[in-house]
């Protein structure tokens, strides 16, 4: 029997111990939400690195209160860490896998998940709750893990144990507050006893409560749905953006104009979409209609107009370098930012890397500026990356803005008084102040003087 006062009881208790599978982004936070209740948590990463940090109290930078919570609780013994999957699924009842899964070579990698539903199986014990969490293509739980799970455990879903999927809905940089205040948790589960034990453990970390899956796809989908509905409006914002560069309107002043209608919702156009949900969501649908022979054509083109963003801002870019008789060949181009958006320290499927290598093809010098990223093992060897904003532009051709980070809007004139003359300016994000600058300066994304 389990109720919700029942289980705060056990897990203040310590008689249900939770393993979190996977510490990065969403399993940090996730780890840290209960052991703010007072629970028992077991930190599972293969990520040596990652344990270091952790152990340091250095790790998950930009999210609050997440290595302060680890550190506090490592000190009082609630909270370890380690690498062995196998020991952890022993020593724990509550499973939450959250390590990533993604697209490799064009093909979605499962490895991760598979690897950590092995070593859960290896250890899971009567009565045990397996949480899954990674975005996936619908039917993946049912299909893939469910049977790791029964096969390596000899235990029966439902019986024996509960499979939950509770997708996370969080915005890096204030992942635990989404997860404690900002949204419903969606909960789903194999059955209905897995769905009511979901649907019982989760509100006791979401105040917003939760929101009854009928079907563990259903959860599956809707959280691909989620990040589709993201895709295909950035899409359409870029589209729009793009015509009204040709026919001489503002986008972003008719956006305002628009979204004051209560049921448009145009969206920011941008250099392109990054980070390992947005563009890899709808490749997870577009996958799993390919399997079927459904093809889903308005999906298809908007990563397509997305994908082609980089070039696109490129070009134009070069066109204002042209329009004063600069030569890119050989020219320093400086590039602001390689999040994959504004403030975050992920540059992960950034669009940042396309541009990058666009310049590099016409035989540019590529410097690029980070205020977060102070290195990254993927940018090519000849591109410097730094911090330090004055060193970036010094003798640059060319600023190109290619991330939102907040601090760019703050700049004006004065901050690139050492870039060669004239100073030129592609802000593909719109975050310049434009007062601060002359139209011949500054080329902006979705809006011709
Ligand atoms: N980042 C987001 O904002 C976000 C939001 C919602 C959902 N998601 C989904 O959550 C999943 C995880 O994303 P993330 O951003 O936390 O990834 P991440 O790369 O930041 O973290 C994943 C962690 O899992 C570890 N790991 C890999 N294989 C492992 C294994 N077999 N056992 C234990 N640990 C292992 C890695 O070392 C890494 O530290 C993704 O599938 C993503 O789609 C991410």
């Amino acid at each position: 029997m389990h109720s919700i006062k029942h289980l705060k009881k056990s897990i203040s208790n310590k008689k249900l111990v939770f393993a979190v599978y996977g510490l990065g982004n969403v399993g940090g936070p996730i780890a840290t939400a209960w052991l703010r209740t007072g629970a028992k948590v077991i930190g599972v990463d293969i990520s040596k690195n990652l344990l270091d940090e952790v152990t340091q109290g250095i790790s998950h930078k930009k999210e609050p209160f997440i290595s302060t919570t680890f550190t506090k609780n490592l000190k009082n013994g609630n909270f370890e860490i380690t690498s062995d999957g196998i020991q952890a699924s022993k020593k724990s009842d509550i499973k939450i896998i959250t390590v990533p899964v993604d697209f490799n070579k064009n093909k979605i990698n499962f490895n991760a998940l598979i690897s950590a539903s092995k070593n859960i199986a290896s250890g899971l014990k009567k009565n045990d709750v397996v949480i899954i969490c990674p975005s996936l293509p619908p039917g993946s739980c049912k299909n893939l893990v469910l049977p790791i799970l029964e096969k390596n455990s000899k235990l029966k879903v439902e019986r024996d144990f509960y499979l939950i999927y509770s997708p996370e809905r969080i915005f890096e940089g204030r992942a635990l507050q989404d997860i404690e205040e900002n949204y419903p948790a969606i909960v789903s589960g194999y059955g209905k006893n897995s769905l009511d034990f979901a649907d019982d453990l989760l509100q006791i970390i979401s105040k917003k409560g939760t929101v009854r899956m009928l079907s563990m796809a259903n959860a599956e989908a809707e959280k691909l749905f989620e990040g589709v509905y993201r895709d295909v409006n950035i899409a359409l914002g870029n589209e729009l953006a793009d015509y009204c560069e040709k026919i001489g309107v503002n986008y972003w002043e008719t956006r305002i104009g628009a979204n004051s209608q209560p049921f448009c919702h145009l969206h920011y156009p941008g250099t392109g979409v990054g980070g390992l949900c947005i563009p890899v969501y709808p490749r997870f649908i577009i996958e799993s209609g390919n399997k079927i022979g459904k093809s889903l054509k308005i999906i298809q083109n908007s990563r397509k107009i997305n994908n082609s963003m980089p070039i696109k801002c490129v070009k134009d870019s070069l066109d204002l370098m042209k329009k004063h008789k600069i030569k890119p060949k050989n020219a320093q181009i400086t590039i602001l930012g390689l999040g994959f958006r504004g403030d975050v320290t992920d540059s992960r499927l950034s669009p940042t890397y396309d541009v990058v290598d666009e310049f590099l093809k016409i035989g540019s010098k590529v410097i690029i500026h980070d205020p977060f990223i102070l290195e990254d093992s993927k940018i090519p060897k000849d591109v410097i990356l730094t911090s330090n904003l004055s060193k970036a532009v010094e003798g640059s051709s060319l600023i190109f803005i290619s991330s939102d980070h907040k601090m760019y809007s703050q700049l004006t004139k004065k901050s690139f008084s050492k870039v060669k003359k004239p100073l030129l300016i592609y802000d593909g994000r719109n975050v310049l102040k434009r007062k601060y600058f002359s139209s011949e300066s500054l080329l902006t994304i979705g809006l011709r003087d």
